[in-house]
């Protein structure tokens, strides 16, 4: 496995390969990430990952700095993944001095995280081109835990047409439903035994709608009454919405929809979701 830093080492690296699977992430790595890594060898037969931690889509009062970071358990870990190159550029590299191009997706942004966290998928959307740019993946993977950026990626990959195929892969789990996360981490023992109650409140939801009810609203309700009987959870928000517009529903029609959710647990905010 090659490790890399610079624009010009990807570049001189990914000349040699045809086609390349490629998965970004901000490191930390679990499952969730490794499954990727493993999806993207076992389809393009050669796997490219990247570890950044992206300061512009972190909010002024948000977790940048603290973002929890371990590379050489990082590296470790992708080794055994079968990924076969890691790129892992400075802040100067991704962002160097009179950097002043965005990519600004409209509509899909608004609401949910994109209300919760402005500017949030402006840096994810500017950073995910640029990383694109540079590898010129055949793939790119990415996990349904984060369904709104799933839709934020697919929306920009289609407007500028991009040439890059994007694969969405299933949310790994806790044996407990927890979604993992690198946030977990943050959790004292306390908080992460209240943590599974997010996953406790999609599968309240699934059952409800699996049993017959599509009103919206008595799901959202279900939810929350789920949620409350945590004591430690402080819910932003549950939605039950449309999976492509990501508009809220007050029906669930044969489109289904995407159940989400945001609940923090003392300062760590968790999000989880379910399409149903
Ligand atoms: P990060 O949170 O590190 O996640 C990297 C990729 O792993 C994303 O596609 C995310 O959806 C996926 N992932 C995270 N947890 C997962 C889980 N439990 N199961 C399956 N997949 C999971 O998402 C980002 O980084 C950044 O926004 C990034 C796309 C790298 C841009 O900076």
């Amino acid at each position: 496995m090659q490790v890399v830093t610079t624009i010009e080492e990807v570049r001189a690296a990914r000349r040699q390969w045809a086609e390349v699977g490629f998965v970004p992430t901000m490191g930390f790595l679990h499952a969730g990430h490794l499954s990727l890594v493993q999806q993207a060898k076992a389809e393009n037969g050669v796997s490219i990952a990247s570890i950044f931690v992206n300061p512009t889509q972190f909010g002024p009062n948000e977790d940048f700095a603290s973002y929890p970071r371990d590379t050489p358990r990082d590296l470790a870990l992708l080794e055994a993944a079968g990924c076969d190159l890691v790129w892992m550029p400075s802040v100067e590299e991704i962002y160097p001095a009179g950097f002043s191009s965005y990519v600004e997706v409209e509509g899909v942004t608004a609401p949910l995280e994109g209300a919760r966290r402005p500017g949030h998928f402006r840096g994810v959307a500017t950073v995910v081109t640029k990383l694109f740019n540079v590898v010129q993946p055949t793939k790119a993977y990415f996990g349904q835990k984060d369904a709104q950026q799933t839709v934020v990626i697919r929306q920009f990959v289609r407007d500028l047409a991009m040439p890059v195929e994007v694969v969405i892969a299933p949310t790994i789990r806790e044996a407990d439903g927890l979604a993992m996360s690198s946030r977990n981490s943050y959790l004292n023992a306390e908080q992460r035994a209240a943590a599974p109650v997010l996953y406790r409140a999609l599968t309240a939801a699934q059952t409800a709608y699996v049993a017959g009810q599509t009103d919206a609203e008595a799901i959202r309700q279900l939810m929350l009454e789920t949620l409350a009987q945590e004591p430690l959870a402080q819910i932003d928000y549950v939605s039950i919405a449309d999976p492509r517009s990501l508009q809220e529903l007050t029906t669930i029609d044969q489109q289904g929809a995407l159940v989400s959710l945001a609940v923090r647990i003392g300062k760590t905010r968790l999000i989880d979701n379910l399409v149903m």
